[in-house]
């Protein structure tokens, strides 16, 4: 098979030319390093983002590699700031192609010392923030659509970010678990529900990775043990390494894919490290 031939083929099926993607949590370790591998494959990426001055050392860099980005300044779940994000990237572009739910906080506590603040506080980013952000923009593409001639309508495709424990638990974990559990089961509700606009939802599903967010875990001898035990592929996860899973789910290569849970773990859900036999 010839250089040409292949080179043809990936560009059909991944490609990200002239997409235009916002993604929120741009600024963090997993939502910068997807953003800039977006932008590296041609696409128009609206940086969305609580953290500005993350954000705009994401956009330098995204910039110096000649790639196209815009930064607006988000505050999940506030609806007021969420509309103002989806009205000015639609005012600015035309349009929204792919939508990147990455954005997500965590406070590990055990639920006998839970409130009222940490669940709200948790649940609101991570599901709130995620499912209003989603309908907003579903319903502006759904009415641009009607305007739309055949060839030019949005086939929008929504990547949602859930987690390990979207499906196993950690101990200290539980609202942000019901968080990710709760974003599951929106990335199927979007997938059964939407599909008659022509838009899909899937859920990247990240194992263990090496982040701020984890620091606290992979930094304490006794979890980052209790972990790798827990990873087949005995290490953790990078940004990096959800990259591939990022592009698939944005890009035309999982055009027929939809309300799938995405996993990206090193083989931890499967069992984790085998026993010396
Ligand atoms: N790190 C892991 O092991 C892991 C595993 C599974 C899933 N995830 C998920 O991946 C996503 C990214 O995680 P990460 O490890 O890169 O974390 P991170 O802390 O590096 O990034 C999170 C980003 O979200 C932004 N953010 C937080 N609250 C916000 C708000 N109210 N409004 C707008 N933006 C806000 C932060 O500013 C930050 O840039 C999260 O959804 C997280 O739950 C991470």
């Amino acid at each position: 098979m010839s250089k040409e031939v292949i080179t043809n083929t990936l560009y059909k099926l991944f490609s990200l030319e002239n997409k235009v993607i916002l993604a929120t949590g741009a600024a963090g370790a997993i939502g910068s390093a997807i953003v800039k591998c977006y932008a590296d494959l041609g696409a128009k990426v609206v940086l969305a983002d609580y953290n500005e001055e993350a954000m705009a050392e994401v956009e330098k860099e995204i910039k110096a590699n000649g790639g196209e980005c815009t930064c607006m300044k988000l505050e999940l779940p506030k609806e007021e700031s969420i509309n103002e994000v989806v009205d000015k990237t639609i005012e600015k572009y035309g349009r929204i192609d792919v939508l990147a739910n990455i954005a997500g906080i965590n406070k590990r506590t055990l639920m006998t010392n839970g409130s009222e603040e940490t669940f709200d506080r948790i649940i609101g980013v991570n599901l709130k923030g995620s499912y209003l952000i989603s309908i907003k923009v579903a319903k502006e593409m759904i009415k641009l659509n009607e305007t739309l001639p055949e060839e030019e309508k949005v086939h929008l495709s929504i990547m949602n970010v859930a987690s390990y424990n979207s499906v196993m638990m950690l101990g200290g974990n539980s609202v942000y678990g019901m968080s990710k559990s709760g974003v599951a089961a929106m990335t199927r509700s979007q997938a059964i529900e939407w599909a008659k606009y022509g838009f899909r939802s899937n859920a990247l599903t990240p194992g263990h990775i090496s982040t701020k967010l984890t620091a606290q875990l992979w930094d304490d001898p006794y979890y980052s043990k209790y972990m790798l035990d827990r990873i087949a592929m005995n290490r953790p996860g990078y940004p990096e390494d959800m990259l591939g899973m990022a592009v698939l789910i944005a890009s035309d290569a999982s055009a027929y894919m939809s309300g799938q849970l995405c996993i990206v773990d090193g083989g931890c859900l499967a069992g984790g490290q085998p026993w010396e036999i």
